[in-house]
Order: C-alpha cells, then sequence, then structure tokens
C-alpha cells in the first residue's frame, strides 16, 4: 500500500508519461474495456497507444483477451482515453493498485468513465449475448480502494454511493440502446474477487439480494471514480447464465465465444453513446 504522499507522487509522474500521448488535448471519457472487449479501441481514430508497462507505478494486465494499454483519440467525436484491458484483484493487484488508473485518468482531464465488462447473468429473464445497464452495485470483493488513504489525500475519505451510476446518463445508454436495436437491461450488479466462479448456492444467495449480474471487476474502480467526482456509467455483456441458473456452469471459454459474437453490437452501442454525452 502507497502512503498518501507517495500515491500523489507516483500519479503525477504517471500523468507525466501520457503526456506526450495526449497531445495537449485532454481526454473527458474514459472507457474501460474488459474480457473480449478490447476491438472497441480499434475504432478510435487517430490512435496514440502507450502499453501500462510504459507507464510508471503501474501494474500491467495478465489476463488472457486484456491487451494493457492506453489508446487515446477520438470516438463518436468525443475525446477519449481508453484502458484496452484491465487491472483485476485475481491477478494479484491490490484495490488501490486496480484503482490507479482511474485516477490516473482522472488526473488528466476525464470527467466520465464507462466502464465494461463480460458478466454472468443471474436474472433468469435474461439471455447471454444481451447487455445490461448497470443501475446500481454490490461490492462482494471484501475490499475497498480508498480504505487505507487519509482523510483528504485525493478527496474527503467519506462519500456518497447513492446514484454512483449517472441516473442522466443511465437514461442515455438506454435511449441509444433503442435506436441501435441492442437489447439492453437495467440491473443490479454484483462484484466478486475471483478467480473461481461462483457456486450455485453463492448465486442463489446474490440472486436473493437482488443481484442481476456477477462478475470479477468493476466495483472497486466505479468507487475509485466516485471518490475523486467523476460521473460513471457501467454495461456489462451478458456472457452466460451464472452458475446454477438452469443447468449453467460457465467457463472463460464460454465468457470469450459470446463476446467476440457480440463485439459489434457494443461498438455500435458505445460509438453512438460518446457521441450523445
Ligand atoms: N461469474 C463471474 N465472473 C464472470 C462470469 C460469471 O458467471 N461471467 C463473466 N465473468
Amino acid at each position: 500500500m502507497m502512503d498518501e504522499r507517495e500515491l500523489i507522487s507516483s500519479l503525477d509522474e504517471a500523468a507525466a508519461a501520457l503526456e506526450v500521448a495526449l497531445e495537449g488535448k485532454a481526454p473527458t471519457i474514459g472507457l474501460i474495456l474488459g474480457s473480449g472487449l478490447g476491438p472497441l479501441a480499434e475504432e478510435i481514430s487517430p490512435a496514440v497507444t502507450v502499453p501500462f508497462a510504459e507507464v510508471p507505478h503501474m501494474k500491467t494486465s495478465t489476463a488472457t483477451g486484456h491487451v494493457g494499454r492506453f489508446v487515446i483519440g477520438s470516438l463518436g467525436g468525443a475525446r477519449v482515453i481508453t484502458m484496452q484491458g484491465r487491472l483485476h484483484g485475481y491477478e494479484g493487484n491490490s484495490a488501490q493498485e486496480v484503482a490507479f488508473p482511474v485516477w490516473l485518468m482522472e488526473r488528466v482531464g476525464v470527467r466520465t468513465l464507462i466502464v465494461t465488462n463480460a458478466a454472468g447473468a443471474i436474472n433468469p429473464s435474461y439471455q447471454p449475448g444481451e447487455f445490461c445497464l448497470m443501475r446500481d452495485h454490490i461490492n462482494f470483493t471484501g475490499r475497498n480502494p480508498v480504505a487505507g488513504l487519509g482523510n483528504e489525500t485525493l478527496a474527503p475519505r467519506f462519500f456518497s454511493m447513492k446514484d454512483a451510476y449517472d441516473p442522466h446518463l443511465r437514461k442515455v445508454a438506454l435511449e441509444c440502446a433503442r435506436d441501435e436495436g441492442v437489447t439492453l437491461h437495467e440491473g443490479v450488479y454484483l462484484g466478486l474477487l475471483g478467480p473461481s466462479f461462483e457456486t450455485p448456492a453463492e448465486i442463489e444467495a446474490f440472486s436473493r439480494w437482488g443481484a442481476d449480474s456477477v462478475a470479477m471487476s468493476v466495483v472497486e474502480e466505479v468507487i475509485a471514480a466516485r471518490y475523486v467526482g467523476m460521473r460513471v456509467m457501467g454495461i456489462s455483456l451478458l456472457s452466460n447464465m451464472a452458475c446454477g441458473v438452469g443447468d449453467a456452469d460457465p467457463s472463460d471459454q464460454e465468457v470469450f465465444e459470446v463476446a467476440a459474437r457480440a463485439e459489434a453490437d457494443l461498438c455500435r452501442l458505445m460509438t453512438r453513446i460518446v457521441g450523445c454525452i
């Protein structure tokens, strides 16, 4: 865990490493692309890329399908910085290490963060290949990226998580999905550490808590973003039914196959959303 002074100076050094790539034009929207969803970054033009490994103090992605670089440029007429691949807790990253690139994006100008991932569907009315907008989340990772920071390290220590997923952005996303003919549900997302998939008993319990979808990312990033006051939107590709829903027994193979098929829908939807906010 970095102490407060170390965190701030690390963010400054990391921001300096992005300076050339930013070409003096601050990106206002940050996008995090999850498992199998990285191809959306190919839509960015002209694109300047910076591998995570070239950014001081940043961990690199080790997960399959996560390229591990920033892609900076224009998407849907907006200036964006994209993480093609993310950092997960199950890779051995601390909550603060997972949050670091979110705070870095804020430091270089990002005010709106859009997170995407592949998730399992708990709600039996959902189907693989459809999308789910996050209305709220349940943090079941047992961790919080702000824990251990001081009273005022980047912002005040205590902050609200009501409407963490911005109501206006959700409305825009639902309208864009309707216009694009893409099925976008709206539900409660539950994030946990992984890497084991859930047991049927866990999924049954999460369902009773009101969770509609589940995966191994996002919640720590969203807490980090709300801490520094960014607006947040989250969209999951439903890659599979969660374990025990019907006779589902998900695998990473299934996640990637469905993500690859849904990629074109996600590209259209995201390009439109980014152009509308
Ligand atoms: N569980 C956890 N993580 C996931 C799933 C799932 O069913 N699908 C994609 N990521």
